[in-house]
């Protein structure tokens, strides 16, 4: 059967972009700003993407396109026993990381909703309605309380609505929503930001934001949330980027597509960010406090804070909480839809399925997975998953893919591809910034990180949620969904082996 193509390059920017720009962006890249030194934050975080995070952006597209395949067939051509480093990812992303996003995202959606309602139901106070209201928290992990309607009505929708984007052919589906939700994403986020701009106290905000702080270039915590941020902002060892530029036509330019990539990513991440510091300063303001007495970050910032922000602000209240949240959504939804297209193209390509079976399989399964964190406990859960599949999962992947093209798979062949991609040679001094970053920069960086977090768990519940919680939940997904990918490489290669005997 053939293969989706983008129907431009351009298309499928749009469609990276979409997967790298998601509530990570928005909710989190600011807060780390300002939590490590403002502007001198962007020193780690630019050296991160340059040394880790473009050079394996730049293997990731390299390999899928070369290969034309998904991250499993890819790994497989490259080394057979490792095939289940293409497969872990894109099970664990979509029955893990998927799983719990597109509850935000309907948390998101449906707080765009009550935006229009008057008086707004979280008025009075955003934490109790938040927390106890709306999301219905449970005491503890293993007292799931009750699983709320409307969220879980909510998620529904929103699988349907990405069962109905990805059911499609990638450049009728991903790529034509792409094409609208992105430029939308880009004006919301300016109207945002400029209208951040105008409320008293703003500057203030922003001051905090950016206000260099040199001394913080020492801490080596800040190089590692650098690292991390960077990292999951961008979609690396998620899978996503090998299945993209496998529907890429055969000439293009990876590396100039990567660092497109790359920096559309980071700007947009310090573009949204005068949006959230503005507001913030303009809480501080009203209430009269220290800016450092308002910040949140995750869904504290835009469920607990932002909506009193909303509450509190002169005029056309409704229409800054419809667009804020609408933003949320949109960005969100271009990263949902990312990764089911990186499982479904996996499994098209492996087991040769038809693409309408299995994204109505995989959506219905996932939404099924997603109602554990429509739940009482399902932030606890959301918390606990979220640390572990990161912290381990993608980074392990990320690893691997850095040694096995480093070290084990000739460097030289995707050096190859890359030129004969783009029919012209890139200057030297990119082949030996690639290779050196690809082959000790990179896996460094990750090996450190990851035996830092193997270090901190020991040293000290994460969260301090109960050790059997972490381990069943935690571990449980990480170890579960390693297991699964095992299955699935045993099981594809029986069907190749048959395959093949019966071409015999
Ligand atoms: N890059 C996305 C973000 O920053 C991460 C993501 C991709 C999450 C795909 C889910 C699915 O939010």
């Amino acid at each position: 059967m053939e293969r989706g193509k983008w129907g431009s390059n351009f298309g499928f920017l749009l469609a990276a972009v979409g997967s790298a720009v998601g509530l990570g962006n928005i909710w989190r890249f600011s807060f780390l700003c300002y939590k490590n030194g403002g502007g001198t934050f962007l020193v780690p975080y630019g050296l991160a993407m340059l040394t880790t995070g473009i050079p394996l952006l730049i293997l990731e597209f390299a390999l899928g396109h070369k290969m034309r395949a998904s991250a499993p067939k890819s790994m497989h051509a490259i080394a057979h026993d490792w095939e289940w480093v293409g497969w872990w990812p894109v099970i664990f992303v979509m029955f893990g990381i998927n799983v719990y996003y597109v509850v935000v995202i309907a948390w998101c959606a449906l707080y765009m909703l009550y935006s229009v309602q008057s008086p707004f139901p979280w008025e009075g106070n955003t934490e109790t309605y938040f927390y106890h209201e709306f999301l219905g928290l449970t005491d503890g992990v293993f007292d799931m309380g009750h699983v709320s309607l409307p969220i879980v009505g909510m998620t529904a929708v929103l699988w349907l609505v990405l069962w109905f984007i990805c059911v499609r052919r990638v450049e009728r589906g991903v790529e034509v929503a792409c094409k609208i939700f992105m430029p939308v994403l880009f004006i919301l986020t300016s109207i945002l930001v400029v209208w951040g701009l105008f409320l008293t106290g703003a500057p203030a905000g922003v001051v905090q934001y950016l206000k260099p702080d040199w001394a913080k270039l020492g801490e080596v915590q800040v190089w590692r949330e650098a690292f991390g941020q960077m990292f999951f902002s961008l979609s690396l060892g998620f899978g996503i980027m090998i299945a993209y530029a496998s529907y890429l036509p055969q000439r293009t330019n990876l590396v100039r597509n990567a660092f497109i990539t790359a920096i559309a990513d980071g700007g947009y991440s310090i573009f949204a960010g005068f949006a959230v510091f503005s507001v913030l300063g303009y809480m501080a303001h009203v209430k009269g406090v220290g800016v450092d007495s308002v910040v949140k970050s995750g869904p504290g910032l835009c469920f607990v804070v932002y909506p009193e922000a909303i509450s509190k602000l002169p005029a056309f209240n409704s229409v800054f909480g419809f667009l804020f949240f609408l933003t949320l959504v949109l960005a969100g939804l271009t990263s949902a839809m990312s990764i089911i297209e990186a499982f479904v193209a996996a499994a098209v390509d492996k087991f040769g399925w038809g693409r309408t079976k299995v994204v109505t399989v995989v959506c219905l399964v996932a939404c099924g997975g997603s109602v554990v964190f429509t739940t009482g406990a399902g932030l606890l859960w959301l918390d606990i998953v979220d640390h572990f599949l990161n912290s381990y999962g993608l980074v392990i992947v990320g690893l691997l893919e850095a040694i096995l093209v480093g070290w084990y798979y000739r460097i030289d062949h995707l050096h190859f591809h890359l030129s004969e991609a783009k029919q012209g040679r890139y200057p030297m001094a990119w082949d030996v910034w690639w290779e050196w970053s690809v082959k000790f920069v990179a896996p460094t960086a990750l090996a450190i990180i990851l035996a830092w977090s193997v270090m901190d768990e020991f040293a000290a519940p994460f969260g301090g949620y109960p050790t059997e919680a972490l381990v069943m939940i935690g571990l449980g997904w990480v170890i579960g969904t390693f297991l699964l990918s095992g299955v699935f490489t045993v099981f594809t290669k029986h069907r190749d082996r048959d395959l093949a005997s019966r071409a015999d």
